[in-house]
């Protein structure tokens, strides 16, 4: 065999080699076991002593120039394409770590605060009949108040189902639900999903939360209810908030209020962002109270209001937009 013309193949081969993995098939087409050289030195066994010493030098000092040029040209590629290497002074790719929605935010907010004044949180469901949503609640079929409450209604699949289904309106369906499965005294939030079917616009949603409250004992007062809510708006907006009832009207509340808040850090607008009142004696009946004279409060909070306020946001429909240069913010 000539070991010469293997040697000008072999560096005629490795001239041709463009990458780094393709270094490995010349390994082993001229250093494997069924490589020619290795072939060669098998073939050497039988030769006189003499012979094959000579012939074997040669051969290994071809095998170690094979061997020594795969070696350089692989460090060659190393050096030319760098993003092999590590470079440990370079800085890190940080990876994009997810964070809660402004909404999240808020309601963790106003969950914790709540909380804190013995309040149990309790959820409701997003598809109510229209008993819980309305009849329970004191607003009849032909009651006008039914018009505060523009409604999505389902078709139900159900021939038994009496009381037609539909999205809930507001989250106070919860305080029948929860009255006829628990009896007083108890302090509970039910925060949720609420629908309403209605044109868009800078402050109305088809879909918003809320945070529906519910206080009941034997002597819940009026007052009891206007320094929870002082209490709690003020850690929300951190003191920076003027406060204000208002005398409002809503079937289940007797008397009902809403309530305004002002920021004090500007010339602000009055905003309302609840509903409130003394829970109509009516639905302590409804429910099925056997106990008399009980008296407690309920509200209900709107969120978004909240959140806009909190961080100044003038569009609500901001929130469901999944907007990335809106969300980022927060
Ligand atoms: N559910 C009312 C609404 O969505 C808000 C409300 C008013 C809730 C008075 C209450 C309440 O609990 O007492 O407009």
């Amino acid at each position: 065999m000539d070991l010469e013309k293997l040697k000008q193949e072999f560096e005629k081969d490795l001239s041709l080699i463009k990458e780094k993995k393709d270094l490995e098939n010349i390994r082993i087409k001229y250093l494997g076991r069924k490589s020619d050289l290795s072939l060669f030195f098998e073939s050497l066994k039988n030769l006189p002593v003499e012979e094959k010493k000579e012939k074997a030098k040669k051969a290994q000092s071809l095998r170690e120039f094979i061997f020594e040029s795969i070696r350089k040209k692989e460090t060659l590629f190393k050096e030319t394409h760098k993003e092999e290497i590590l470079d440990i002074s370079q800085p890190g790719i940080l990876k994009e770590t997810g964070h809660f929605h402004p909404l999240t935010l808020v309601l963790n907010e106003i969950i914790e605060v709540f909380q804190k004044l013995g309040f149990e949180v309790v959820e409701g469901p997003e598809i109510e009949t229209e008993y819980y949503n309305f009849d329970a609640l004191r607003i009849p079929k032909e009651h006008p108040a039914r018009d505060m409450w523009d409604t999505l209604w389902l078709k139900s699949k159900v021939k038994s189902q009496k009381s037609k289904l539909l999205l809930r309106t507001h989250t106070s369906p919860m305080q029948i639900r929860y009255m006829e499965t628990h009896q007083p005294p108890f302090r509970i939030i039910v925060p949720g999903k609420t629908f309403r079917h209605e044109a868009t616009d800078l402050s109305h949603d088809i879909q918003f939360h809320q945070v529906e409250g519910l206080m009941v004992s034997k002597d819940t007062s009026f007052s009891n209810f206007k320094s929870i809510v002082e209490d709690f708006l003020k850690v929300i907006f951190k003191n920076e908030v003027n406060i204000r009832f208002r005398p409002s009207y809503f079937p289940f509340v007797t008397p009902g209020v809403e309530v305004d808040i002002k920021l004090k850090s500007k010339e602000n607008k009055w905003l309302e962002v609840m509903g409130a009142g003394m829970v109509h004696p009516q639905l302590y009946e409804i429910v099925g109270y056997k106990e008399k004279g009980l008296q407690g409060f309920a509200f209900g909070l709107g969120v978004e209001r909240i959140a806009m306020i909190k961080y100044k946001i003038n569009d609500i429909r901001l929130f469901t937009s999944s907007d990335i240069r809106f969300l980022k913010q927060f």
